[in-house]
């Protein structure tokens, strides 16, 4: 089977576009349309470090997206990303579109949202906010989408992106 990304004078599954190589998975999920730049952070949130690889990992970088300018792109193989992993994601790639693959095929795709409550997901950089002295749940509300900005609703401190990946 060809798996090449674009139209295909088949090279064995590589194909080469400018100076871009990406090759299709069998299984697990693409995370595409990644905000560029923060590919990294989305590994660092997965927990995937040089000490866990965990798995086979495809990271692409600046990549010209139509719909975004330049994208970052993670392929995670063997795995199905779902649930709170995907809401992280949302909070420093808002554009990102979570795509799971099954035999070579797109078996499911779905846009990240930005949740509307973000509890116990991010830690507050306040050092002296009760959630990082006591066993208290972090809670923060969503103030604004673009850029994000969220606040913790123990000690109304206000986290922006940046704030947000250090805690990861
Ligand atoms: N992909 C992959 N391996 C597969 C199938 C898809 O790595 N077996 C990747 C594609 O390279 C692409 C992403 O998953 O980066 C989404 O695939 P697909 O839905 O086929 O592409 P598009 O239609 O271009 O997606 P969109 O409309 O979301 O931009
Ligand atoms: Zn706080």
């Amino acid at each position: 089977m060809c798996s090449s990304d674009l139209s295909c004078s088949c090279d064995g599954g590589y194909i080469m576009q400018k100076d871009i190589r990406v090759r299709k998975i069998s299984r697990g999920t693409v995370i595409d349309h990644i905000s560029a730049g923060q590919a990294l952070n989305v590994l660092k949130i997965l927990g995937i470090t040089k000490e866990h690889p965990k798995t086979t990992l495809t990271v692409a970088i600046n990549v010209p997206s139509k719909r975004i300018g330049v994208k970052d792109i993670v392929k995670v193989e063997g795995l199905e990303l779902r649930g709170e992993d995907i809401d992280k994601i949302s909070l420093i790639a808002p554009e990102a579109t979570i795509n799971i693959v099954r035999d070579y095929k797109v078996i499911e795709k779905k846009k990240v949202e930005i949740p509307e409550k973000i509890e116990g997901m991010v830690k507050c950089a306040n050092p002296n906010c009760i959630t990082n002295f006591e066993i208290v749940k972090t809670k923060f509300i969503v103030e604004k989408k673009h850029p994000i900005s969220i606040m913790c609703l123990h000690c109304e401190r206000v986290m922006m992106e940046k704030d947000i990946v250090r805690q990861f």
